[in-house]
């Protein structure tokens, strides 16, 4: 249900003027928007990767998805010849496009031990990725294994790739997010490609589950990665006549592009870098499967990462105080 954007007072303004997106050289750096999907190719794309009918509903997960196929596929790197990381990975569709291009796909995440654990990181992807497959894939080609994104068991330079969707920003805060993006650099091989989409708040207000902008450059530092294009953080003037409040409207309205949580505005952005160097990759197929085989033969123990303790939970009880306190004094000021 499309509604104008409430006048909320920009706390602090980070981004430049919006300006409408050039069609035909979509930029692979850049925030979630309406004006993306009208671009004939990253439809197509986005409707091959959703497996439908050739339709491409505007939700940004799906917007997530197609930004890091279009990332792979201009750094070649969609083919049997590689393999990739997915990290906080869920069940997401993806993994499924991926199979089917790629030599191994490796779906790593706290399965059945995370907020999500009821959801999409259940225990049911661990044992059997099928059951959630939306389509026919390469069965060989995806296995699960429960890891901590944060400590990755993979042995340097194993992936040709990496990325992470939509997951960085419930890691704990900024600083373990950083760690994460480290831990795929780490576990990419020199020349190869790391991919992240996380929450990026478009008006300066955040939550503990949104980043500031700067705050997206700062989770490369220290990370040997090198961004493939600089950001661009135009906006097309359409994508902000949609805002879905998440604690008033329904979360399956779409376009499901830019959200509203307390007085936080946000929506996805997307993030390719390349790690510096060019070295090929310490691990054959066969080698990161008896690996992976290993992992998964380890029972899974509950990793303490996300569990928060007393005094977490009062921080964050007094944080949602003040956030209720900003939505309010700046609807009152509106
Ligand atoms: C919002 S879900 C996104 C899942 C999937 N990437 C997608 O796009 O559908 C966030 C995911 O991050 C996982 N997660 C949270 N903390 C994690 C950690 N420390 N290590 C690995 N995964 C984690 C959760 O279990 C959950 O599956």
């Amino acid at each position: 249900m499309p509604y104008t954007t409430p006048k909320i007072p920009q706390k602090r303004l980070h981004l430049p003027a919006f300006a409408q997106n050039s069609l035909n050289n979509l930029p692979l750096n850049k925030l979630c928007d309406f004006a993306d999907w009208q671009d004939d190719s990253f439809r197509l794309l986005a409707a091959q990767i959703l497996g439908t009918d050739g339709s491409a509903p505007y939700h940004r997960k799906l917007w997530e998805f197609t930004q890091l196929v279009r990332a792979l596929k201009e750094n070649g790197l969609l083919s049997l010849d590689y393999l990739g990381l997915s990290v906080g990975a869920g069940f997401e569709r993806v993994l499924y496009y991926l199979a089917n291009q790629c030599g191994r796909i490796i779906a790593s995440d706290l399965y059945g031990d995370s907020a999500f654990a009821a959801g999409e990181a259940s225990r049911s992807v661990l044992e059997d990725p099928a059951r959630h497959a939306p389509y026919p894939y390469r069965q060989e080609a995806l296995s699960a294994v429960y890891m901590n994104g944060c400590a990755l068991g993979f042995p340097d330079s194993s992936f040709d790739f990496a990325f992470c969707l939509s997951s960085l920003e419930h890691f704990g805060g900024l600083e373990n997010a950083a760690v994460c993006v480290r831990e795929m650099a780490r576990v990419v091989r020199p020349g190869g490609i790391v991919f992240f989409t996380t929450e990026c708040s478009l008006n300066g207000f955040v939550t503990d589950e949104v980043f500031k902008p700067a705050e997206i450059e700062y989770l490369l530092t220290g990370s040997s990665l090198t961004l493939c294009e600089p950001f661009n953080w135009s906006l097309s003037g359409e994508t902000l006549n949609y805002l879905i409040d998440m604690r008033k409207d329904d979360l399956s309205s779409l376009p499901h592009i830019n959200l509203k949580l307390f007085a936080s505005i946000f929506t996805s952005i997307s993030v390719a870098a390349r790690k510096e160097g060019n070295q090929p990759r310490c691990l054959n197929i066969e080698a990161l499967d008896s690996l992976v085989e290993k992992f998964r033969s380890i029972p899974t123990q509950r990793d303490a990462v996300n569990r928060k303790t007393l005094s977490q939970r009062a921080i964050k009880k007094l944080l949602v105080l003040k956030w209720r306190t900003e939505d309010l004094l700046c609807s009152l000021l509106a």
